[in-house]
């Protein structure tokens, strides 16, 4: 498959560098990038072929990604719209709906929409997918995602705000839970470099349990909870102060805007 990425920054090189690592030759990769010094870093790290703007050329592709900033992506679709043959399009600018790049395009309705999330950067991503109706060859959309990580496919476009709420955004609540026990480690002495690697250990390896383990949450929650333990008086501070209802509220409170921003987005960018 020929894919041609328009934007190769951060998550744009992330996929490229995904594709590459699970057999994509690199000759049939493109990347349409204005910055000259990324173009010739993307160049020379990944040995795909370079475009200063997207021409006919560049354009010789099957599936063509669109890897912009949200409020660069009405601009890039206007210029794209002419240049759309055949060409499955997907796009991974957070926030902006299909039905509005479908516009933005010209009407082209072979649209896919993706969420990836930043774990996806050391390909250990979860990315939803959103097709729009009727389109087909969905699974190449599926082949670039599935490069970084696991993917879920969505079959109503609203899903993408709570999906965002969770996943898109989850990253940063796991980094904010890190925080806490990486500053609770420092008050009680440890120093910076071991403080990290203890509390990173602890993530990975409860991750790695909960993921092989036929016990869901609560119940590997509870078997580290002894009766007038140390872990029972964590937890029952944390419940006292409200941390796990506030932690959902706050998802929800994302997903809403999510919801927002879908709407910003779709107006400000026409
Ligand atoms: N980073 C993530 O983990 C993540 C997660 C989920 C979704 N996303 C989405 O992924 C998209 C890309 O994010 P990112 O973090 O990779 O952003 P980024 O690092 O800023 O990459 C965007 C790249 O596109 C280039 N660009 C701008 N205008 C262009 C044009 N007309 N044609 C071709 N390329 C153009 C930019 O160049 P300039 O810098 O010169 O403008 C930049 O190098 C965003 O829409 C974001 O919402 C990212």
């Amino acid at each position: 498959m020929k894919i041609t990425f328009i934007g190769g920054g951060n998550m744009g090189s992330a996929l490229i560098s995904g594709l590459i690592r699970k057999g994509t030759d690199c000759g049939d990769i493109a990347v349409v990038e204005p910055d000259l010094d990324r173009r010739k870093l993307i160049g020379q790290e990944y040995g795909v072929r370079v475009y200063d703007e997207a021409t006919i050329e560049s354009m010789d592709c099957e599936a063509v990604l669109l890897a912009v900033k949200p409020q660069q992506l009405h601009q890039v679709a206007s210029k794209l719209a002419c240049l759309l043959e055949n060409q499955l399009v997907v796009s991974i600018a957070a926030g902006i709906r299909a039905t509005d790049l479908s516009e933005w395009l010209g009407g082209y309705k072979k649209v896919v929409r993706v969420m990836p999330n930043t774990p996806a950067q050391v390909s250990k991503g979860v990315s939803a997918l959103y097709a729009m109706p009727g389109v087909e060859a969905k699974e190449m959309a599926e082949t670039i995602l599935s490069s970084v990580g696991s993917t879920i496919w969505l079959d109503e476009e609203e899903k993408m705000d709570a999906f965002t709420a969770l996943c898109g955004s989850g990253p940063a609540y796991v980094f904010y839970f890190l925080e806490a026990m990486l500053e609770a480690a420092g008050i009680m002495g440890f120093d910076v470099v071991e403080s990290r690697r203890m509390v990173l250990d602890t993530f990975s390896g409860s991750i790695a349990l909960a993921s092989e383990s036929q016990d869901d949450a609560a119940t590997l929650r509870r078997k580290v909870t002894s009766k007038g333990g140390t872990t029972e008086r964590a937890l029952l501070e944390m419940e006292k102060n409200g941390v796990k209802e506030n932690i959902v509220k706050a998802i929800l409170a994302a997903e809403e805007r999510s919801r927002e921003m879908g709407i910003e987005l779709g107006n400000r960018s026409c």
